[in-house]
């Protein structure tokens, strides 16, 4: 007998290519989930979420589609057990969240504290697009659609996920029972600092290490990257905590034992920051150059990736043909079938 499995569900913005943030945070969990029978996993590009911030660049959106779906590709999510898809090929999204919009006050979703945060990160102020304010019940109908249990996502994601339970209660509650309570989970990855030694590895704080990076640029970010301000020469002691060369030494480096060595002889005295820095290039190329091959492979033949992604946004459509249906008769919409 077959086992029910839970719908999971979970995206990206496609504005920039997808880092090592990505990588440790989510990526990794997606390509165990997908071989778990335990889970069937939707990988959402949400495009239409993108223009909510960037709606003045539709090229840059275009192109990101197709850079996220090769880092996607790159990484090891496979479209045969995963299915990938692209938000606007699925336009029941759309209508799904026009009608939770009323289920939510307006001041509910003024008050989410992620949007608020972006809205001052972004400057936008009083001129914030009401798309923008919206996001979050479009993102709930994001999950909605596909009938997702289980989201995982980072800290700043729960309270997208709050919201989609609270809709779901009443949703379920005016029209009749459709949705399940979707839940938000952890990712065992974890967050990764920027290459500034800032909380988050984020495009719009530049400080990030791309999957799509030549050796190259990986050894330049890392040259520049932030250690300890106070240890000057290689004979001073140097701090570990803080120092964001030790931080992704101990998540990307095999050897911990040496990383621990390391740690002592760099604490104690008479370790430069350069020995570290080569090291850490080294890890870090390890790490991205099986990813780099994969992806040149699909970026050699993007029309591959782009029927992949077709493919993918179609078993979507389909599933949210049949939820939309669904909706339509709970909310007495379904005059003509
Ligand atoms: N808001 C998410 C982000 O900025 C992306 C996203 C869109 C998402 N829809 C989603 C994540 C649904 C989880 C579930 O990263």
């Amino acid at each position: 007998m077959a086992i029910k499995s839970k719908v999971v569900l979970t995206g990206d913005r496609p504005t920039g290519p997808l880092h090592l943030g990505h990588l440790y945070g989510s990526l990794e969990e997606r390509v165990r989930l997908q071989d778990d029978p335990k889970f069937q996993v939707y990988v959402m590009i949400a495009d239409a979420q993108a223009y909510t911030d960037h709606a003045d660049q539709p090229e840059r959106i275009r192109q990101h589609v197709l850079e996220v779906m090769l880092d996607y590709l790159a990484v090891g999510i496979d479209p045969a057990k995963t299915t990938v898809f692209v938000q606007t090929g699925v336009p029941q999204i759309h209508e799904l969240s026009i009608y939770l919009m009323n289920l939510v006050s307006l001041k509910q979703v003024l008050v989410n504290p992620t949007v608020k945060t972006e809205i001052k990160q972004k400057g936008m102020g009083e001129a914030v697009p009401a798309g923008f304010a919206m996001y979050p019940v479009h993102q709930a109908a994001d999950i909605l659609i596909v009938k997702g249990q289980v989201v995982p996502v980072g800290d700043d994601q729960k309270p997208m996920i709050e919201l989609a339970r609270e809709l779901v209660r009443k949703f379920n509650a005016t029209y009749g029972k459709v949705f399940p309570e979707p839940q938000s989970v952890t990712p065992s990855g974890g967050r990764l600092s920027g290459t500034d030694g800032s909380a988050k590895m984020s495009k719009t704080l530049g400080n990030t290490i791309s999957l799509s990076d030549s050796a190259d640029a990986v050894a330049k970010k890392v040259q520049s990257m932030y250690t300890d301000p106070g240890h000057v020469h290689a004979k001073d002691p140097g701090k570990v905590k803080g120092n964001v060369v030790f931080e992704y030494l101990d998540v990307f480096d095999p050897d911990q034992k040496e990383v621990a060595k390391l740690k002592r002889q760099y604490k104690n005295g008479g370790l430069g920051d350069v020995v570290l820095k080569t090291r850490l290039t080294e890890v870090l190329n390890d790490v991205l150059e099986p990813i780099r091959t994969r992806r040149k492979e699909y970026a050699d033949d993007p029309a591959e990736a782009l029927r992949l992604l077709e493919q993918g946004t179609g078993r979507a459509r389909a599933v949210a043909e049949e939820t939309i249906g669904q909706v339509r008769a709970a909310m007495k919409l379904d005059y003509f079938s």
